[in-house]
């Protein structure tokens, strides 16, 4: 055992701490809500809870309801004995939804992602991907041996695609929301130059099924694109929820490879029958009860005028995710700081998370959130925002 190996390990956590890059994980000892307690109560500003679904009574008694009848553990990856009637259900609604033909369930959107390029493209192919896509799009793409191409911009992607006209397939790939700017992908554009280059779409709308688009179908909807996006990533974990689970969208080909060698879906275990029952339910509650998506959309109008009208720094958006630049690492981990004192739960974003000198306080929306709680933050923000001199 070399001794080296651990004092360099702790070299490198000493040199995250000292450069305010250390990241500290808070313990709730509530369930997950727009408030939650810690070791006090706070408004939690920070979960990807956007429909206020994580610990709703129905879902709760959903996922009891599936314990009981569907057991706990699978024991088994899906092709062996992990498929129960229920998957099967999950993965044809997620289909309706996002109006593709069909879909395939995974233990998470990382693993979705992670499992989708390597199983579908080779070299020879071309893999164009925006250069602020989540980490798991990234991970997939390097696992695949197809050429990789990053783009910046519109311009960009159209150089990008001509630069690659010799590649045999050629995919975009693309978040449908930017998770640490809440900023939507232009899929008009996207697709209108995926038609002209003759290449794929996929979209990664993790952010965006349950939150955006009339029906909850997220990007693909909202954006009006639908039948112009060939392959559709998500997560089971954030507005559907919130507990785990991904998925892959697209056409029955697509689908049908991917149960043959996509690899986190062929050498690991079924999702667990609870996530599926309760995910279901999620998706039928969603569909009967489309006020939550309005009051998600109201209460996030709400909060991003009162923080443009203390004069806090936005990114400009639509989307539940207000990103709240305070540039500074430091200035962004003291900032949090100090928002928890005054009971507000929020997580500072800084280096690697987002570009060095990018540093931001990041709140997100739930429908869950009362009036008088996005009133609380928002004096919770002017008193410290001031304090710190950010406004
Ligand atoms: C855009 C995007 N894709 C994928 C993921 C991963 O989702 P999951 O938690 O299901 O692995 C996330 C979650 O952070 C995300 O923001």
């Amino acid at each position: 055992m070399s001794e080296d190996f651990y004092t360099t390990l702790n070299t490198q956590l000493q040199d995250l701490r000292t450069q305010h890059l250390y990241k500290e994980e808070r313990v709730l000892r509530s369930p997950q809500g727009s408030r939650v307690q810690t070791e006090r109560q706070v408004i939690n500003m920070c979960a990807n809870n956007y429909l206020g679904l994580a610990s709703h009574p129905q879902l709760v008694q959903a996922a009891q309801a599936t314990l009981e009848r569907y057991g706990y553990g699978l024991s088994s990856v899906r092709f062996i004995c992990g498929t129960q009637e229920i998957h099967r259900q999950l993965e044809q609604k997620i289909a309706a939804l996002l109006e593709t033909e069909d879909a395939i369930l995974y233990s998470s959107c990382f693993d979705a992602n992670a499992g989708l390029f390597e199983a579908l493209f080779e070299a020879g192919d071309a893999i164009i991907s925006d250069a602020l896509n989540h980490a798991s799009i990234i991970d997939g793409i390097r696992l695949c041996k197809a050429t990789r191409h990053r783009y910046r911009n519109m311009q960009d992607l159209e150089d990008q695609l001509k630069a690659s006209r010799a590649a045999r397939f050629r995919i975009i790939a693309t978040d449908g929301v930017f998770s640490m700017d809440g900023t939507l992908a232009q899929l008009e554009e996207i697709c209108a130059l995926a038609r002209t280059y003759k290449a794929l779409v996929m979209v990664d709308d993790s952010h965006a099924v349950g939150v955006l688009g009339k029906r909850g179908g997220g990007t693909v909807e909202h954006c009006g694109v639908g039948g112009q996006v060939d392959i559709i990533t998500g997560t089971l974990g954030k507005a559907l929820g919130g507990a785990a689970g991904g998925y892959v969208a697209g056409r029955k080909e697509v689908v049908a490879i991917l149960r043959q060698r996509s690899r986190p879906y062929l050498f690991s275990n079924a999702l667990a029958p609870v996530i599926v029952g309760t995910s279901l339910r999620a998706l039928d509650f969603m569909a009967e009860n489309p006020r939550l998506r309005q009051a998600l959309h109201t209460n996030s109008s709400f909060f991003r005028r009162g923080l443009q009208e203390l004069g806090f720094t936005l990114i400009a958006g639509e989307h539940p995710i207000i990103p709240i630049m305070v540039f500074e690492a430091k200035t962004a981990q003291d900032m949090a700081r100090s928002l928890y004192e005054h009971g507000v739960y929020a997580v500072g974003f800084f280096y690697p998370v987002v570009p060095q000198g990018q540093a931001r306080i990041r709140v997100q929306i739930s429908a869950a959130h009362t009036r008088t709680q996005l009133e609380q933050a928002l004096a919770a923000f002017a008193q410290v925002g001031r304090a710190l001199g950010v406004v």
